[in-house]
């Protein structure tokens, strides 16, 4: 068990050259990156740059990526993708306990995500918004040193997004795994994340650190400064916006 000194300083991810080409065209260019333990980091990039690849990579998904440089990630990790993969044949709570046991746990997991009284729920009964909460039970039950998101919310209206949101960032400080959650969304970056990173070229663009205090508010004025540069990292300017 690491002391809590060793969590605080130890990154928990560690990447060193990571390196992925598919049929000769390289997607990822050497990514250097250090994840400090207990950080929320978000990984922004236009449609194709490689923002999956590079989480599947870190998930120890891609096998053909070990090689290419070097990583190291935590033992316990989650993954929640777009759509929750929850398998339709099982109740709710069967679906969070998957692989393992501890039904209490199960309970306690649906009833921090708002799901108390869904255990025996089937999942083709839940909403999307429901269906992505039981999805985030799921990595909790697992209570992972790093939680993986691809595009969690991509697939939720603009409302349930934003209680999402809130839901996750109350998750993150209960439990304070590491966190890299891919997403499109620029103002979604900014409000929950430590730190955005923008993937371009192969490479990290921009590492851009949102400093204390946090405009975790979609009204904080700070956000717009953070939106611009973005914006401008990934190539937009306000006349195509
Ligand atoms: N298994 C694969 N075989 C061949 N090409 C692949 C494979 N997986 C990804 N690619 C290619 O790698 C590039 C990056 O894909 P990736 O899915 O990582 O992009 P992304 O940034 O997640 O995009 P989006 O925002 O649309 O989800 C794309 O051009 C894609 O076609
Ligand atoms: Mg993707």
């Amino acid at each position: 068990m690491a002391t809590h000194t060793e969590q605080l300083t130890r990154p928990a991810v560690q990447l060193r050259g990571l390196t992925r080409s598919f049929d000769g065209r390289t997607v990822l260019d050497g990514i250097d990156l250090d994840i400090p333990a207990g950080q929320f980091v978000a990984l922004l990039g236009h449609s194709g740059s490689g923002k999956s690849t590079l989480l599947r990579a870190v998930a120890g998904l891609d096998h053909e990526v070990a090689g290419s440089g070097q990583f190291t990630a935590p033992e316990r990790i989650s993954v929640v993708f777009q759509d929750s993969r929850l398998l339709p044949w099982r109740r709710v709570l069967d679906n969070v306990l998957l692989g393992t046991d501890g039904v209490d746990r199960g309970r306690a997991a649906l009833e921090e995500v708002g799901l108390k009284g869904r255990e025996r729920a089937w999942p083709n009964e839940l909403s999307g918004g429901e269906a992505q909460r039981a999805a985030l039970a799921r990595s909790l039950v697992r209570e992972p040193e790093l939680l993986l998101a691809d595009e969690p919310f991509g697939a939720l209206d603009a409302l349930t997004r934003i209680k999402m949101h809130a839901l996750l960032r109350e998750l993150w400080e209960r439990h304070r795994p590491s966190v890299l959650l891919v997403t499109h969304d620029v103002d979604e970056a900014i409000v929950l994340a430590d730190r955005v990173l923008v993937l371009e070229e192969g490479r990290i663009g921009l590492d851009l650190a949102i400093e204390p205090p946090h405009p975790r508010s979609y009204r904080d004025p700070l956000l717009g400064e953070y939106r611009e540069r973005l914006l401008k990292a990934l190539g937009v300017t306000e006349d195509h916006a």
